[in-house]
C-alpha cells in the first residue's frame, strides 16, 4: 500500500488502481480524504499502465458522511465537487465499491463515479436537506437522472437511507456483490471495473421522464414534512432544475445555496441536534454500568401506555408478557393490541403475516406467575401511588433475582416506588410518551438508589426499541413534563392577561411548534395535568399566582378531545378544534376575578414569553442536575413534545438569542408572572 495522505492509500491490483480511504470510525470525507482521493486520480490519469479504479473504504463502511464539525467553518480546498470533477475527467472508469453506508458527501463521491458495486444491506441517502442544507456536491443532479425528479425529490427531502437491494431496483447502484459466492466487495469491484470498456459517467444521462401529477404529489408531500423551509423549497427547485438546466450550470447553482445554507441558523441548530443526540443517549459520567441482557419483558397494565409500550417491545423483536387486572381488563387489552396491528395493514404500513406475527410476541393474562421469569417488568398501571405500591410489591415477590423492575410513571416520586422493593438498585424509570409507537422519545430516569447497571440497561432498551434516550434525575416531571408544566402555565397567564387559546396556539404554531399547547391539551386530555394539580395542591404556595381556568373547563366535564370539548369544541369528524364562545367567557370572567384589566398581547410577546419560561425551568433543571447537559434539554423538547427541530431545541435558541436579549426576557417574564416565579440563571445553558 503507497501512501498519498494520511488518510487515503492506493495500490496496484492488476491493471485497477485500488484507492482505499481510510479516515476512522466512519472514513468522513475530510480534507486529507478529498486530497487523496485527487492525488490518486491523478496517478491513475499519468499511469499508462492502468485501465480502471476503484474506490473503497477500510473497515466496515464507505464514506458515511462528511466531516460536520468542518461544516461551520471555511471549508478548505480542494473541495468535493473539485474532486468529482477530476472523477468525471479521467478518461478511465472509475468504480465506487460501496459498503456499510455512502451517505452525504460519501453518496455525492459515489454518484462521480462510472459504477457502483455494493454489499448487501449498504445504506445509501442524502441527509443534507434534514441537517438545513441542501446537497452540494451534485447529489440533486446526479441522482435525479438516474431516478427522475419525483422519486428524487422524495429522497433528497426526506433523508430517507435507502438499503442496496432497493437502491439496485431504482438504479442508483449497477450490482449488488453476492456475498454467498464473494463476500470480498473489493474483488467484486476490481473485477467490475476491469471489464468496464470506458466511462459511464451519470452526468451524460437526461433525467428519466415523469408525469407532472407525480411531481406535483412529490413537491407537496416534502413541502408539508419539511414544514415550508427555505431549503426544502430550494431542494426541490434544484432536484427539478436538473430536467431543464445544463448540468454545469446546475451544479454552481447547487453549490451556491449549499455555501448559503451551510453557514446558517437552522444548520447550526441541526449540526447541534446532531451531537445532542448523541450525547444524549450516553451515560453520566460517573455512571459506567453495563446492560443486562434482555429477552423477554413484563409489562404490568394494558391500556393506553402499556399497550403502546409492549407494540414498541414485540416489534423490536422481544417476547412480551403483559398482565392486567382481570378477564374483562385482559380482553381490553387484547382489542387494543388486536387493532393497533389490524389498522397498520390497513394502512398498507405492515403485511398480514408480520402483524400477526407480532401480535403473537405479547402473551396478556393476569396470573402474576407468568413474569417469573421475566428479564425486565415495566409499569403502566393508574398514576396513583397506591396502586404504584401494591403493583411494586408484588413485583419484588415475584421477579427472579437479577431482573430490572421500570416504572413508567409521569410525576410520581421514583424514590418512594423503589422503596416498596427490597432491590431499589434494580429499580430504574421508563417515561414513554403517548402515543408510545410513534413518539421517540424516552426518559431514562434514574433514582436515588438505581444502580448503574439498571440505568446502563434502560439506555440499551431504548437503543433497541429506536428511541431517543435522556437521562433525567428523580424529580417532579423529571426534565420534559416539568418544563412543559411551566410552559403551559405561561400560556395560562397570556390567557389571563388577554389572550386567547387560539391565538396563543396560531403564534407558538408559526414560530415553529407542531402544535399550540392548547390543541395538545384537548389532544391529550385535560383530566391527567388536572388530577397531578389536585394531587399537588396542598403542597403549593398559597401566594402563588395560580390559573383556575382550566380547573373550571374539567368541572364542567370539558376534558378535551374525548368528551368533544375542552378548550375548543370538537364537532364530529372535524381535524382542529373550533374556538369556542363559552371558553372565551371563562376566560374573561376569569381575568375579571381577579382584577386583571384585559390588554392586547402580542404574538411576539407570546412567543418570547412561552419561550423564556421553557428557557427558564431548564436552566434550574440543569443547574439541579436533574438533566446531565443543556443539550439532554433539546433533546427532549424537539423528540417529546414538538419543539421545532431546526430552532435546535430552547437552549440552541436561547444561546442565539444571546445573554442580554435573554436576560431582558427573563426580567419581563418575571415582572408579568408575579407572586411565585422563580427565575433560573441561563448561564448554565449559554
Ligand atoms: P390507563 O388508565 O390507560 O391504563 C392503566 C391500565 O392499568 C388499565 O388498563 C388498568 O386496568 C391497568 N391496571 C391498573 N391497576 C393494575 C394492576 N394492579 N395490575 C395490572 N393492571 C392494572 O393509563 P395510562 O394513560 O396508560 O397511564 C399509565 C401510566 O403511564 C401512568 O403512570 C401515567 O402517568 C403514565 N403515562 C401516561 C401517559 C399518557 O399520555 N397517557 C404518558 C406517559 C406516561
Amino acid at each position: 500500500m503507497q501512501t498519498v495522505t494520511d488518510k487515503v492509500g492506493v495500490e496496484r491490483d492488476g491493471d485497477v488502481l485500488v484507492i482505499l480511504i481510510d479516515n476512522p470510525p466512519i472514513n468522513a470525507g475530510s480534507l486529507s480524504v478529498r486530497r487523496g482521493v485527487l492525488e490518486s486520480i491523478a496517478m491513475l490519469a499519468d499511469d499508462a499502465t492502468l485501465r480502471a479504479a476503484v474506490i473503497i473504504g477500510r473497515g466496515t463502511t464507505f464514506v458515511a458522511g462528511s466531516d460536520l464539525r468542518e461544516f461551520g467553518k471555511p471549508l478548505e480546498e480542494p473541495q468535493l465537487p473539485a474532486v468529482i470533477r477530476a472523477l468525471e475527467t479521467v478518461a478511465k472508469p472509475v468504480v465506487a465499491a460501496l459498503h456499510g453506508a455512502a451517505l452525504g458527501g460519501g453518496f455525492e463521491l459515489a454518484l462521480g463515479c462510472d459504477a457502483r458495486v455494493a454489499l448487501p444491506g449498504t445504506l445509501v441517502g442524502l441527509p443534507e436537506v434534514s441537517l438545513g442544507m441542501i446537497p452540494g456536491a451534485g447529489g440533486t443532479q446526479r441522482l435525479t437522472r438516474l431516478v427522475g425528479v419525483a422519486r428524487s425529490i422524495q429522497l433528497v427531502c426526506s433523508g430517507e437511507r435507502i438499503a442496496a437491494d432497493k437502491a439496485l431496483a431504482l438504479g442508483v447502484i449497477d450490482a449488488v456483490a453476492d456475498p454467498s459466492d464473494d463476500a470480498d466487495l473489493r474483488a467484486s469491484a476490481v473485477r467490475f471495473a476491469a471489464g468496464m470498456t470506458g466511462k459511464r459517467r451519470v452526468r451524460d444521462l437526461t433525467v428519466p421522464p415523469d408525469a407532472p401529477e407525480a411531481i406535483d404529489a412529490a413537491t407537496q408531500a416534502a413541502l408539508k414534512a419539511g414544514r415550508g423551509r427555505p431549503n426544502v423549497r430550494d431542494a426541490i427547485e434544484r432536484v427539478k432544475a436538473a430536467a431543464s438546466e445544463p448540468i454545469d450550470a446546475a451544479l454552481a447553482r447547487e453549490r451556491e445555496l449549499f455555501q448559503h445554507y451551510r453557514i446558517g441558523e437552522d444548520a447550526a441548530a441541526l449540526r447541534h441536534l446532531f451531537f445532542a443526540e448523541r450525547e444524549a443517549g450516553k451515560p453520566p459520567e460517573d455512571a459506567n454500568g453495563e446492560a443486562r441482557a434482555l429477552r423477554r419483558v413484563g409489562v404490568i397494565g394494558g391500556g393506553t401506555m402499556g399497550a403502546g409500550i409492549a407494540i414498541c417491545l414485540a416489534e423490536a423483536g422481544l417476547d412480551v408478557v403483559l398482565v392486567e387486572r382481570d378477564e374483562a381488563a385482559v380482553n381490553d387489552c387484547r382489542a387494543r393490541l388486536h387493532e393497533h396491528w389490524a389498522g397498520r395493514v390497513r394502512a398498507g404500513r405492515c403485511n398480514a403475516e408480520r402483524a400477526s406475527a407480532f401480535e403473537a410476541k405479547v402473551a396478556v393474562g393476569y396470573d402474576w406467575a407468568s413474569l417469573a421469569d421475566v428479564d425486565m417488568a415495566i409499569e403502566a398501571v393508574f398514576e396513583d401511588m397506591a396502586a404504584k405500591e401494591d403493583v411494586f410489591r408484588r413485583l419484588d415477590a415475584t421477579l427472579r433475582p437479577g431482573a430490572i423492575l421500570a416504572s413508567n410513571t409521569s410525576y410520581l416520586d421514583l424514590d418512594t416506588i423503589a422503596s416498596f422493593t427490597d432491590r431499589p438498585g434494580d429499580v430504574v424509570g421508563l417515561h414513554f410518551f403517548s402515543p408510545a409507537p410513534v413518539m421517540k422519545l424516552l426518559e431514562v430516569v434514574r433514582g436515588t438508589h438505581t444502580s448503574d447497571d439498571a440505568l446502563a440497561t434502560g439506555l440499551a432498551l431504548a437503543r433497541k426499541l429506536k428511541k431517543q434516550p435522556v437521562v433525567a434525575r428523580n424529580a417532579f416531571g423529571f426534565i420534559g413534563n416539568r418544563i412543559y408544566d411551566a410552559y403551559r402555565r405561561q400560556c395560562e397567564f397570556l390567557l389571563e392577561e388577554g389572550a386567547l387559546p387560539q391565538q396563543v396556539d396560531a403564534a407558538l404554531e408559526t414560530f415553529g411548534f407542531a402544535m399550540g399547547p392548547f390543541s395538545v391539551a384537548d389532544l391529550s386530555g385535560l383530566d391527567i395535568a388536572w388530577r397531578m394539580r389536585q394531587a399537588r395542591a396542598a403542597s403549593r404556595d398559597p401566594n402563588a399566582r395560580y390559573v383556575a381556568i382550566a380547573d373550571r373547563l374539567c368541572e364542567q366535564g370539558r376534558l378535551g378531545r374525548k368528551t368533544g370539548a375542552g378548550w375548543y369544541r370538537h364537532p364530529e369528524g372535524a381535524r382542529r378544534g373550533v374556538p369556542d364562545d363559552a371558553v372565551q367567557a371563562l376566560i374573561i370572567e376569569a381575568s375579571a376575578a381577579k382584577g386583571i384589566e384585559r390588554r392586547a398581547v402580542d404574538d411576539d410577546e407570546i412567543v418570547r414569553r412561552a419561550l423564556g419560561a421553557i428557557v427558564n425551568e431548564a436552566s434550574k433543571l440543569v443547574a439541579e442536575g436533574v438533566a446531565t447537559r443543556a443539550s439532554d434539554v433539546d433533546v427532549a423538547m424537539v423528540h417529546g413534545y414538538g419543539f421545532p427541530r431546526w430552532v435546535g431545541g430552547p437552549v440552541q435558541w436561547a444561546r442565539q438569542r444571546g445573554r442580554e436579549a435573554l436576560a431582558r426576557d427573563l426580567d419581563e417574564l418575571a415582572e408579568r408572572s408575579g407572586a411565585g416565579f422563580v427565575r433560573g440563571d441561563p448561564a448554565v445553558l449559554v
